[in-house]
This record gives structure tokens, sequence and C-alpha cells, in this order.
């Protein structure tokens, strides 16, 4: 039953039309809806310091008036067919004149992303998933415990907007030895999506342009865009970004950020070679234009060392370095990590007071006492070691298909798939838009060339994402053989 306490009177007007007017008040407002007890006669004498008497004469005035009734052995409530949205309305128009609710003039808007689709599946594909089963979640609770059986008053408070300096240290020693990364100044973001998001805004503004390969990350390029600049597609192909284009793109004026996910380019899960990231960095440099380096899975490279980042070779301090701990971990950690120049750490840390002065910081200690007893690398060698396993198998299950056509990737957590589109091959099935949207009611998930175009008009439509890391052998195996025999694709 919701407790309704009368507000303390103090006017000069009579004592029970006060509290007359306190109740109305309540009930037009909606803290008192209709059929809502009220106190009894007693406890809201006692509380107001009234006498019951003019207590019990204010009530009678409310009945009288058609607000509440008083109903035996129960007491006082307030009438259930009071029209209390009306009248509501009408008090709110008597003092106002309004007619209707506002229409807000938004000066900007978010992404018109699509829902996430992770649970709404039975076989989801999508190319970024981890399988959340694997994460040890009794070994972090126990981390998360300590943390909270030992809270740091200091830390919980505001300050320390860059990160807890725990996991500041943790995070430096691990990018020290899985990317050779030193000498940076780490910043720990919700996300690396708020990292991205950040990053636009200090660096690009209206008539700014963004260079960035043809298909790419769509929460990045949302970011990029909702600054006023513009995405400009660099030509791509089976060695990542092509300098050539970039150059020529660079001269035609106003490029103020490249953005690269150069380790598996996403969505096509390509390595830039070594010779493109020297000739993209030179280009860069030579134009001193920032780039994004997305390195965001990283720790999941199956064939030999990832190649280093483009951060550790970055004399110019052009690299702002971003990754994540969504697809180690879960999406929902909302843990990023930035490696950046000490200016721009600094714009970076101030501008994040704005939206949200820091991050979680029991999650961020719990994740850094994680760290530090090792338990996190445990998790990163099963997850490695599962996920390889994942994707060989994935590799064998789709070989049985010769509707589909793909190279094997190095690394990552997808593979991009070619639909071949010759009918004796595929029947009926004229892009990879129209086999995602068939998928759909049978419970498949799957993502299509189109999703990760920017330049809505391109005609690129042969390809699907499929990721591989989500779910188990069988599970994948299942889901890809009622794809198949559902759509009646020949095999
Ligand atoms: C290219 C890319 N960057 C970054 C992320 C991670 O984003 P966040 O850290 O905001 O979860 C993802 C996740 O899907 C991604 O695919």
């Amino acid at each position: 039953m919701k407790v309704f306490k009368l507000q303390n009177i103090n006017s000069s007007q009579a004592k029970y039309l006060q509290l007359a007017e306190t109740v109305r008040c309540a009930i037009r407002q909606g803290q008192l809806a209709a059929g809502d007890k009220l106190p009894s006669v007693k406890s809201i004498s006692e509380d107001l310091g009234l006498n019951r008497h003019t207590v019990m004469k204010s009530l009678a005035e409310l009945v009288a008036e058609g607000w509440i009734e008083s109903i035996q052995r129960v007491g006082y409530k307030v009438v259930s067919h009071l029209p209390i949205e009306n009248s509501k309305r009408q008090a709110l128009s008597r003092v106002a004149g309004i007619r209707s609710h506002i229409d807000y003039r938004f000066v900007r808007s978010g992404s018109a992303l699509p829902s996430y689709p992770a649970n709404r599946f039975e076989y989801n594909f999508s190319g970024g998933q981890p399988d959340i089963n694997l994460f040890p979640f009794d070994e972090f609770k126990r981390c998360m415990s300590e943390v909270l059986s030992r809270p740091n008053p200091a830390q919980l408070s505001y300050g320390q907007s860059a990160g807890t300096p725990e996991l500041i240290d943790q995070v430096k020693t691990y990018l020290r030895k899985s990317r050779a990364i030193t000498e940076r100044e780490i910043v720990i973001t919700n996300g690396s999506q708020e990292a991205l998001f950040i990053v636009s805004q200090l660096l690009l503004q209206l008539g700014d342009k963004v260079a960035v390969e043809e298909l790419g990350y769509p929460p990045a390029m949302s970011a990029f865009s909702n600054t006023g600049a513009e995405l400009v597609g660099v030509k791509q192909d089976a060695q990542g970004m092509c300098p050539n284009d970039l150059d020529a793109q660079i001269l035609k004026g106003n490029i103020r950020l490249i953005y690269l996910t150069p380790l598996h380019q996403y969505p096509t899960t390509v390595t830039l070679t070594v010779s493109r990231r020297m000739a993209i960095y030179q280009l860069a440099a030579q134009h001193k234009i920032p780039i994004v380096e997305d390195d965001y899975d990283h720790e999941f490279h199956y064939r030999c060392q990832p190649l280093a980042p483009m951060a550790t070779d970055d004399p110019a301090r052009l690299i702002i370095y971003l990754s994540t701990f969504s697809k180690i971990m879960f999406p929902g950690a909302r843990i990023g990590i930035m490696a950046v120049s000490k200016a721009m750490a600094k714009a970076v840390t101030e501008y994040r007071l704005m939206i949200c002065h820091k991050s979680n910081v029991l999650m961020q200690a719990a994740l850094a006492r994680w760290m530090e007893n090792g338990g996190f690398e445990r998790h990163l060698r099963r997850t490695t070691r599962v996920n390889l396993q994942r994707r060989d198998h994935a590799v064998l299950v789709l070989k049985k298909y010769p509707c589909f056509e793909f190279d094997i990737p190095d690394g990552g957590m997808a593979l991009w798939v070619k639909l071949k589109h010759s009918t004796d091959i595929i029947q009926g099935i004229p892009s990879a838009e129209w086999l995602a949207n068939k998928c759909q009611p049978l419970g498949i998930y799957i993502q299509h060339e189109k999703q990760f175009c920017f330049n809505k008009n391109n005609d690129r439509d042969g390809f699907i994402r499929l990721g591989f890391a989500g779910m188990n052998e069988n599970k994948f195996a299942k889901g890809i053989d009622l794809l198949v025999n559902s759509l009646n694709i020949k095999h």
C-alpha cells in the first residue's frame, strides 16, 4: 500500500481548508491515484500536529466534493472513477491555456541503429557476440565481493575521472605485455563507444570529413556523422584500406580524422598489411590527420602473434588507440580503454566531466582485482582456445555448402561469407539482405553487407557476416543446417 505523507502546513488559511487543498493537489498531480488509501485520521493528525476533529472536517469536505470516499472498516480512499487525467489537464489548461503536449525542438538526434537482437533469436550469428556462458561469474563475484567488503570512500566519490588507479595500472601492464603499447596515458571509458563519441566531439565539426573504409562499424560512423562531419568512403580490398585512394581523398581536402580497425577489419576480418599501415601512417603524418585505431578484438588472433598496433610506432602521436573489454567479458561491463597522448587524455577526461564524471567504480575495481589475481589471464587463455575451436568448426560446417565462399580469418569472432549468386547453387536468393530477412522468422539472426555500408545507395549486397564465438559448436551447426534446409538452398 502506498504511504502518503501530507506536507506540513503553514499559512493563514483555516487548517482544515489547507489540508483539503494538499490532498486535492496530490490527487491532481498523480501522487495519489484512483483507489489509493489515505493514511488514517490518527496518523495524519500526528504527522501534521492537527487535532483529529480538524482532520475529520477536512476529509468530510473532500468526500462532499467527490474526491475521496469513506469505506467502513477500511478508511478513506480516493474515489475510483475520478477523471483524474481530465482534472489535471483542466487545471493546467486553466492556468496556461495549454491544449496539447509540447513538440520538442530537437536540435540533434541519436543514431538510427537497429535494436540489438541478442536475446530475441535462438540462433544469434551476430558477429561480435562473445559467449556469455563462458564468463566465470563466480570467480568475478568474489572479486566484486572483496571490493564491496573494503569500500574505498575516496574512489567512490567524484574525481579520478580517467579511471580507477588500480585498473589503469593493470591495463597499462596488460597493453604493454599483449600489444607492446607503452608510454601512453590510459583513460577508462564506458565502453569504447563513449571514447569514439568523445573523440568525435573533440576533433570534428560541420564541414569536416572523416575517412573510413567503405564497409565499417556503424556505431563509429554514427558518432562521427553526429558532429556534422561527412563520411568519405575509401576503397578497401583483401589487404584493407587502399592508401592510393586515401591519398586521393585527402587531396580533395578537409579530412580531419581517419578511422581504422587494422587488426581485423570490421566487418571483413582482413588484417591491414604492414606496408599499407606504413603508407597510411605517412600520409596521415604528412597531412597532420589523427587516426583512430580501434583494436576491438585483438585478444582473439589464432594464426600467430597478432601484428603490433599502429600505436606502437607513432612518432607523431597521431594514433588514438581504443580497445574494449566487451569481447573478452561481455558488452554490459562497459569498460573501454583509450591509450593516448597526454594532451588527448586531458581533453577526453575534461569532456567526460560534462557527461558522466567517471565510469562505474565497483566494476573497475573488481576488474582490477580479477586482473591482478590472474583470473583474467586464465579466462583469456580459455576463451581464445574455445574461439579457435569454434572458428575451425564453423569453417568445417560452412565448407559443406558450396553456396558459401570465404577466406579463413586469422583471428576475430566472425566469418565474412560470400553468397555465390549463381542460380544453380542458390535457388532464388536475390541478395544477402533478402537472406537475412528470411532468416528472422526462423529464429536466426545474421548480419548482411548493406548493414555495414554508411552509404545506403551502395549496391553491395553479396556477403553475410557469421559470428562463431557467441554459441557452441552444436548450436552453430544446427543454426546453419536450419538456414540452409528451410530456405531450400541447394547443396
Ligand atoms: C569495431 C568495434 N569497435 C568497438 C566495439 C566495442 O564497443 P564497446 O566497447 O562500446 O562495447 C565493437 C563491438 O562490437 C566493435 O565491433
